[in-house]
C-alpha cells in the first residue's frame, strides 16, 4: 500500500536537499550556522505532508469503491477467498463467505468479524445447483444487495491422466465450471440492480493445459470462455465482469489437494513449484489486484510474471509451449501400476515432502494464516 506514498515523500525531501545544495546558484551567499537546516524544513515538510495527503486520497478512493458495498466471495473460507474477503472488508463492504466445511467456515466469520466486519457465512456445496441458488439468495438477503460476486470456489487433483477417472474430470467441471455458471444465472439480476461485477478466478492453467493437471485445465479453460463471453455479453448493461488469470499464488492450498497415482513423488515437484518465491505471488498482494480490478470493474487480469509471459507465449507460439510441456510431461512420475491416492498433508511425510516443505516455508506459512488444514494432522 506504500507504493507511490513513498515516492510522493521522497520527492518533496530530495527537492529540500537539492535547496540545501543550493543545486541552481554557483555562488550561495553566506549563510548564519543552522541557517540551512531551518531552511528546508518547510520543503521536507511539505513534501512529507504532500505524500500523506495523497495516501488519505487514494485510501478514501479505494474506500468509497466500497463502503457500504456488499461481497459474496464462493470459496471463501480459506486461501484466496478469505484473503478476498478480508480486502473486502477492509475497505469497508460487508462480506458473505461460503464453503463446505463448517469449522473452517465458522473460523473464517468469526475473524472477518473479529476484524470489525460485517460477515455472513453459508454453507453450500456449489456443486449442487440448488444449494448455490439458495446461497445467493440467501447472501442477498443477509445484507439487502450484490455489488461483488467472485467465483473463487476450486479443487485440484494432481496426478498422470492414465490413473484418473472420468469422474474426477466431472467433478471439477462440477467445481469450477457449473457452479461459476450456476452463480452467474443467480447473481445477474441483483448485480444489475446495482451496477456490480462478477468475478471469475481463473488460473493460468486455463490458459494453457498442464500435465497432471488435467481435470483443473480442463474445467478453467470452459470457466474462462464463461467469463469472457459474459463479460461481450453484458457490455453496456451496468454491470461488469472480471475475468482473473492468476500464475501460482502462496495459499497453502496445496495441502489440501488431491494427489493420485504415486501420491508422494506428485507432491514433491507440485509443493515445490508452488512455494518457490520466484514462480509464486503472495496472496496479500494477488487479493489486493483483484478487488481493486472489482472495483473498477476492469475486463481482465493477469497477476504474476509467468502468467503474462506464458500466456503471451501460448498465444504467439502454442507450437513452442505445447513442445516445452511436452518435456515437462516425460520428467513428471509415471503412472504406477497400483494407484494410490492421499491428500497434501499426507503425501508430504515422505523426506522429500519434508524437505520441499522446508524449502516452500514461504507458502507453509501461508497456510497458517489462510485457514488451511492444519499441518499437525501429518504427525
Ligand atoms: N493457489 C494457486 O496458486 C492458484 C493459482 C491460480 C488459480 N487459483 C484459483 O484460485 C482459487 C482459490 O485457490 P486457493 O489456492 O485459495 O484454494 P483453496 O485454498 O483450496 O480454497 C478453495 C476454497 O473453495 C472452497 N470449495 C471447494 N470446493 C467447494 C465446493 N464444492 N462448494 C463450496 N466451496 C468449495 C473451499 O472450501 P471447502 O473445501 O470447505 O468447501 C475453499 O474455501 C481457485 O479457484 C483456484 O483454482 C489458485
Amino acid at each position: 500500500m506504500i507504493g507511490w506514498r513513498a515516492p510522493l515523500a521522497l520527492a518533496g525531501a530530495r527537492w529540500a536537499a537539492k535547496r540545501l545544495g543550493h543545486g541552481h546558484d554557483p555562488e550561495p551567499p553566506p549563510r548564519p550556522a543552522g541557517g540551512d537546516l531551518l531552511g528546508v524544513l518547510p520543503w521536507a515538510a511539505a513534501g512529507v505532508a504532500a505524500g500523506v495527503g495523497a495516501a488519505a486520497l487514494s485510501r478514501r478512493r479505494r474506500t468509497g469503491r466500497l463502503t457500504g458495498r456488499v461481497a459474496l466471495v464462493v470459496g471463501g473460507s480459506r486461501g484466496l477467498g478469505l484473503q478476498l474477503a478480508r480486502e473486502f472488508a477492509a475497505g469497508g463492504a460487508s462480506v458473505v463467505v461460503c464453503g463446505r466445511d463448517t469449522d473452517s467456515l465458522d473460523r473464517a466469520v468469526a475473524e472477518l468479524t473479529g476484524r470489525g466486519a460485517a460477515a455472513h457465512g453459508v454453507s453450500c456445496d456449489v456443486a449442487d445447483p440448488d444449494q448455490v441458488r439458495a446461497m445467493v439468495a440467501e447472501a442477498a438477503a443477509r445484507f439487502g444487495r450484490l455489488d461483488f460476486v467472485v467465483n473463487n470456489a476450486g479443487i485440484m487433483r494432481i496426478g498422470p491422466q492414465e490413473a484418473l477417472a472420468e469422474e474426477h474430470f466431472r467433478a471439477a467441471m462440477d467445481v469450477m465450471f457449473w457452479a461459476p455458471f450456476h452463480v452467474g444465472r443467480a447473481a445477474l439480476d441483483h448485480l444489475r440492480a446495482t451496477s456490480g461485477t462478477l468475478v471469475n478466478i481463473i488460473s493460468i492453467g486455463g490458459e494453457v493445459a498442464v500435465p497432471h493437471l488435467l481435470p483443473y485445465s480442463c474445467a478453467k479453460a470452459a470457466a474462462r470462455a464463461l467469463s469472457e463471453g459474459l463479460s461481450a455479453e453484458t457490455a453496456g448493461t451496468g454491470v461488469h465482469v472480471t475475468t482473473v488469470v492468476p500464475g501460482l499464488m502462496r495459499t497453502g492450498s496445496h495441502r489440501g489437494v488431491a494427489f493420485t497415482g504415486a501420491p508422494e513423488r506428485e507432491y514433491v515437484w507440485f509443493a515445490f513449484l508452488a512455494g518457490l518465491p520466484l514462480l509464486s505471488v503472495g496472496v496479500e498482494r494477488a487479493a489486493r489486484h483483484i478487488v481493486r480490478a472489482a472495483a473498477r470493474g476492469r475486463g481482465h487480469l493477469l497477476i504474476t510474471p509467468m502468467a503474462r509471459v506464458g500466456t503471451a507465449v501460448h498465444g504467439i507460439a502454442p507450437g513452442l509451449t505445447q513442445a516445452g510441456l511436452g518435456v515437462v510431461g516425460r520428467l513428471l512420475p509415471a503412472a504406477p501400476e497400483q494407484v494410490e491416492e492421499r491428500d497434501g498433508v499426507e503425501a508430504s511425510r515422505s523426506p522429500a515432502g519434508r524437505l520441499v516443505d522446508a524449502i516452500g516455508t514461504l507458502n507453509e506459512r501461508a497456510g497458517d494464516r489462510l485457514n488451511q488444514e492444519p499441518r499437525a494432522r501429518r504427525g
